[in-house]
């Protein structure tokens, strides 16, 4: 028993050296997996309850923008919050294979997300200083994020672009203060000396770029709404307090 325990805590310090952990969690290096939408929807009902129907989250940045996210990055950030490199315990209890349907149901959930219609108007900053922002961003961002901000699939490089100013801006700090352990170390050597009124230009200037759809996203507005009512309020306040209640 011993020795197969020791086997396998090698094992998974290894795989999480390699990351073999997340492609084998997400199961589809070899592209084999065939996302089914319809179930996809289907997960995501859970899903909808703070990001909403439309994937477009809150307008103040509580909730994210997930809509149109590549499908890559919002593979990997599942993956993250449940192995706790990044700590996050509103997500964490939305990511255990109940909830997901394993490796399948990762593929399906996913490919319905990227496929949702990106969010033309994402919650802005105080628009004081985006020039300041403009050129920062140019500068220090735009190698990996795109020059638009469109990010990157084949490289898992995040499309900012149409998201909320608010998010950016608490993601931006808790990247800065070492709070994401899932960080990237050639961001974080570009923003490890920024203050917070720096960060937010930036934040603000990604809020204000023209949004555009993904190349991929095929399917328009089908009548989701992202429509938040106090029965919705209640219901994220209950699912971020206690255990899911996932029917
Ligand atoms: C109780 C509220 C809640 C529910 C339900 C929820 N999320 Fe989230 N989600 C959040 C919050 C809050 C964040 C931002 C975390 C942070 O600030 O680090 C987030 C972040 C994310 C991100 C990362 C976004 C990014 O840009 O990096 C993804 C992907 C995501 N959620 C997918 C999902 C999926 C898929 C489901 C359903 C299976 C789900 N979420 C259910 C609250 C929720
Ligand atoms: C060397 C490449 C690189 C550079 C340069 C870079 N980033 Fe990033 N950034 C990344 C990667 C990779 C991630 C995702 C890390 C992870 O969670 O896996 C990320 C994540 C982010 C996030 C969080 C996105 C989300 O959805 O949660 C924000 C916001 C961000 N970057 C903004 C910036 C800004 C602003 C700059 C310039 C000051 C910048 N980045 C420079 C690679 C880079």
């Amino acid at each position: 028993m011993i020795k197969i325990k020791s086997f396998l805590y090698l094992f998974f310090c290894m795989s999480a050296l390699t990351g073999s952990v997340f492609a084998a969690e997400t199961g589809n290096e070899t592209g084999t997996l065939k996302p089914n939408l319809q179930a996809g929807k289907k997960t995501y009902e859970l899903c909808a309850t703070c990001h909403y129907a439309n994937g477009w989250g809150k307008e103040d940045g509580s909730f994210p923008v997930i809509a149109g996210q590549h499908a890559s990055v919002i593979k990997k950030q599942l993956a993250d919050f449940r192995h706790r490199d990044r700590e996050n315990p509103t997500m964490f209890p939305f990511t255990d294979n109940e909830t997901l349907g394993g490796a399948q149901g990762i593929e399906d959930v996913t490919a319905y997300i990227a496929q949702l219609p990106v969010n033309p108007s994402p919650g802005k900053g105080d628009g004081k200083k985006l020039e300041q922002g403009k050129k920062l961003f140019a500068e220090k961002c735009a190698v990996c994020h795109g020059a638009q901000a469109e990010g990157n699939e084949a490289a898992i490089f995040p499309r900012l672009q149409g998201q909320h100013y608010g998010y950016l801006l608490r993601q931006l700090k808790w990247i800065r203060d070492g709070l994401r352990k899932n960080a990237n170390a050639g961001m974080l050597e570009q923003i490890k000396g920024m203050d917070d009124e720096t960060l937010a230009s930036i934040a603000d200037y990604i809020s204000t770029i023209e949004v555009v759809a993904p190349v991929s996203e095929t399917v328009k507005s089908s009548g989701a709404d992202g429509v938040s009512t106090p029965d919705t309020e209640k219901k994220v306040e209950a699912a971020t307090e206690e255990e899911p209640d996932c029917d």
